[in-house]
């Protein structure tokens, strides 16, 4: 995407502690916005628990459609204690995603300088790849049903759909982005192929089909269990990993715990041709809402996201290097909530201000 004179932005701050890091996640980017010239309009949507447990709301299909008329989407969490599950996350974020055809979710694996990670003896430059998650189908795609619900013969199927486009599409971004890194110029494939043959088939062979357009990056290929292994025994291995929706999901959460925790883990949902959004991988985290105790830093870094596929590369980087300072100088004693030694607020403040 280019540079453009005004970012028209969503803010979706969501529930439970969303509010709270957006906040903190809007301050970083004005901020950035004095230093570099770049001027938002900031629209707010005020949906998730608190407006469905109001109005039987979700998102309304006219939303959806205005939403296409946005740069980007910045979302704060969703998830709710009195709202059954599934009816938020369904109705409201992968409503977008799916509504938006945001079909890459891409998340950074990051140990930045400072920051504890739980694996022994590993460095900042010991992780620091990249998983890129398809985000649209496999078996996300809601296809499934129950036969003979409630008796003793029940049956419940959910089925796992993949197609050429979505995975054709998925691999080259991937491939693309192996490209562009200053790394090993190697593109891992992490699928099940063993078991769920006719998925890591298409997958393989359209992973390989791809690669030809791609000499010069090294393939390599991993099951899924496997690379759990590898991420926490040898991170150090991985560049670029390329995955399914569910098994992405996974391993993102995992890979979070690797770089310190969901305090810092940030992920984009991105429509290279259209409208992208970005947020925290964290939930809502009920139980620390409205104490000022949260750790902002993934929302920021979300942040960063943005600005870099907006075309804002030089503040992107600017927000990534106040972040490193803040955690470099052991300013933060700890990504957990409630045990950083500072107040969500005040870490805003100071990223805010190393800009
Ligand atoms: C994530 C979340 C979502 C997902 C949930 C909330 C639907 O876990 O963004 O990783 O499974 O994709
Ligand atoms: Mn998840």
């Amino acid at each position: 995407m280019g540079k453009k004179e005004g970012y028209k932005i969503g803010i979706i701050p969501g529930d439970g502690v969303g509010p709270e890091v957006i906040r903190e996640g809007l301050k970083v980017l004005k901020s950035a916005g004095e230093k570099f010239g770049i001027k938002y309009d900031f629209v707010n949507y005020d949906f998730g628990g608190e407006r469905y447990l109001k109005t039987g709301e979700v998102l309304p299909d006219s939303t959806l459609k205005e939403f296409k008329q946005l740069d980007a989407i910045l979302l704060g969490a969703v998830g709710h204690p009195e709202v059954k599950t599934g009816i938020l996350e369904q109705g409201l974020l992968l409503k977008i995603r799916f509504g938006l055809d945001q079909y890459i979710n891409l998340r950074p694996v990051k140990l930045f300088p400072g920051v504890d990670t739980p694996l022994a003896n590993k460095k900042p430059e010991d992780i620091d790849y990249c998983v890129v998650r398809e985000n649209t189908e496999g078996a996300y795609c809601g296809s499934g049903g129950f036969f003979k619900k409630g008796t003793s013969d029940e049956i419940a199927i959910q089925e796992s759909i993949n197609t050429k486009k979505g995975v054709e599409r998925c691999v080259r971004y991937a491939y693309e982005l192996t490209k562009g890194r200053n790394k090993k110029k190697e593109l891992t494939l992490s699928d099940k192929a063993n078991v769920l043959t006719f998925e890591g088939d298409l997958w393989r062979r359209t992973f390989r089909q791809v690669g030809k357009e791609y000499p010069e990056i090294k393939q390599n290929f991993a099951l899924v269990d496997a690379t759990c292994m590898w991420m926490v025994k040898n991170p150090e291995w991985f560049d670029v990993i390329v995955t399914s929706n569910l098994f992405g999901d996974i391993i993102t959460d995992l890979a979070a715990v690797t770089q310190g925790g969901m305090g810092i883990a940030a992920g984009a949902n991105i429509n290279p041709e259209g409208v992208s959004m970005f947020e925290p991988i964290h939930g809502s985290a009920p139980k620390y809402t409205g104490k000022n105790v949260i750790c902002p830093l993934a929302t920021i870094a979300a942040g960063a996201m943005m600005l870099k596929i907006l075309g804002e590369e030089e503040a992107a980087k600017t927000i990534e290097k106040a972040i490193m300072k803040l955690t470099g100088e052991g300013r933060i004693k700890s990504l957990q909530a409630g045990r950083m030694g500072l107040s969500t607020e005040e870490v805003g403040d100071l990223v805010a201000k190393f800009i």
